[in-house]
């Protein structure tokens, strides 16, 4: 149970101070009736309240979330063969969407919400948040696979990816910055230069690093973390030059 004015007040339908005007000029009903108490209690999960006459919906608050996801689960409610990244999802979460996917082999950061608005501008190929991917595999990265990358990757069924970063750490290691999501992107780029991947993790998503929460774990992100995805901008490196 809550107070009324407190419920039309994180509802945002008033300014705090002007709420209990409201309610004290008559112009709030719960159920039908008139109320003009504004401490009058009311169940806001079975209440309806209008204010002059339109109901009154409190929109849940954004929430994001990072998963550490594990390699061998699907990003899917439901799977007949495989584990699912519902298995990760406490249960209070399990109504967020995912920001993209994972395959089933690939470990990384995977988000989630429910604000559809932030979702679709993460995942849109028009804003084209840059991902960070880190690979093993077998060869080693030289100079003409990463003008290769720069240039427009052509995957072996002729799909022409945009410009993406490649960056060799070490023998079969290597990082892997892309601003699309094309299936099995990153390890059909690095098979398409004879680079087959035997590990792939996400790292990091714009500004935004998986950093050392631990695999199979959830967190959510501080209001920080949610304005720098917010702030990303199209990189102009990942646009074709032809
Ligand atoms: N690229 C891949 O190959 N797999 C992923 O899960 C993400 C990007």
């Amino acid at each position: 149970m809550q107070r009324l004015d407190r419920f039309l007040s994180e509802a945002g339908v008033e300014s705090r101070r002007k709420i209990k005007e409201v309610i004290r000029a008559g112009r709030v009903c719960v159920n039908g009736s008139t109320v003009t108490a504004p401490e009058q209690k009311i169940d806001e999960t079975a209440d309806t309240v209008t204010l002059d006459g339109e109901t009154v919906v409190k929109s849940p608050c954004r929430v994001v979330l990072m998963m550490h996801k594990p390699a061998g689960c699907v990003t899917a409610a439901q799977d007949r063969e495989f584990k699912t990244i519902m298995e990760y999802l406490p249960e209070q979460y399990r109504k967020l969407m995912p920001i993209g996917r994972l395959d089933k082999d690939t470990e990384g950061l995977l988000l989630f919400t429910n604000d559809g608005d932030l979702a679709h501008r993460l995942i849109s190929p028009k804003h084209g948040i840059e991902k960070t991917y880190y690979a093993e595999h077998l060869g080693t990265v030289d100079e003409a696979d990463i003008a290769a990358f720069a240039e427009g990757c052509v995957l072996r069924d002729g799909t022409v990816c945009r410009p993406a970063v490649l960056e060799k750490l070490g023998e079969g290691k290597c990082l892997v910055r892309v601003c699309e999501g094309k299936y099995h992107q990153v390890r059909r780029m690095l098979a398409s230069r004879g680079k087959p991947v035997s590990y792939l993790r996400r790292i990091a998503e714009g500004g935004l690093r998986l950093g050392a929460l631990p695999l199979g774990m959830t967190r959510e992100l501080t209001d920080e973390e949610i304005a720098l995805l917010e702030s990303v901008d199209f990189d102009e490196k990942f646009l074709r030059k032809n």
